[in-house]
């Protein structure tokens, strides 16, 4: 059995991670491609416990370490209980942020390091990667729009970190993606679901083969 892809969407707050996780998952079925939609921190019951820890807005939150830990922890359910036995049923995998979010948001943002959320990674999850991770960068007006839109007052506790916080997350976006630029895509957020969606699939192509 081929094992199937495993693809990733990465950016900031109100990039439209989901909306096009959503449509992917629509194109890739129409083509006969099964797949499973999933999301960080979450996906098992395990790591959605987990991120009710790390999400609930009430206390204090956690050091940059521990929730580093707890993100590494998370990711290594998801990726041991869902994600490798998916991919090894042949199925595609498309996951709604994964281990670059715990580089730009605890390793750059949070200022634990890149090289330490990597270490966590190889513990963790034997340092998988996606086989493509598709970077949606959107104008910080943008957002901010998308992100009142939906969740008003009540951000996160991630969420609601300054503005700040959010512009040294989209920095370490761009920075990885330049970096290791084989295995991303960037791609243009501020346009309609629609526009976004059609270079979501040109981004996809090389790994699709012909319709
Ligand atoms: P979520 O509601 O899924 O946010 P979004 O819709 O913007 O993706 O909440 C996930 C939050 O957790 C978001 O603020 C980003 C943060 N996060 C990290 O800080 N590190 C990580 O490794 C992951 C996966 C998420």
């Amino acid at each position: 059995m081929t094992l199937g892809k495993f693809i990733a969407f990465e950016g900031g707050e109100g990039a439209g991670k989901s909306t096009q996780a959503r449509l992917l998952a629509d194109a890739l079925t129409a083509r006969g491609i099964a797949c499973v939609v999933t999301r960080e921190p979450g996906g098992t019951p395990g790591a959605e416990a987990i991120r009710g820890l790390l999400l609930g807005t009430s206390g204090a939150g956690w050091h940059p370490r521990a929730e580093a830990l707890l993100f590494a922890a998370a990711r290594s359910d998801h990726v041991e209980r869902l994600i490798m036995p998916a991919l090894e049923a042949g199925q595609w995998v498309i996951c709604d942020r994964f281990v670059d979010s715990s580089r730009a948001y605890q390793g750059g943002a949070g200022g634990l390091g890149d090289a330490e959320v990597i270490a966590l990674h190889q513990v963790g999850s034997k340092g998988l990667l996606p086989d493509l991770t598709l970077l949606i960068e959107v104008s910080p007006e943008t957002a901010t729009a998308r992100a009142t839109a939906r969740d008003g007052e009540a951000a996160d506790r991630i969420g609601g970190r300054d503005a700040g916080y959010h512009a040294r997350v989209a920095q370490v976006f761009g920075a990885l993606a330049v970096a290791e630029a084989a295995r991303f895509a960037r791609i243009a957020g501020d346009g309609t679901a629609e526009m976004v969606h059609r270079q979501v699939l040109a981004a996809l192509a090389p790994l699709l083969g012909p319709a």
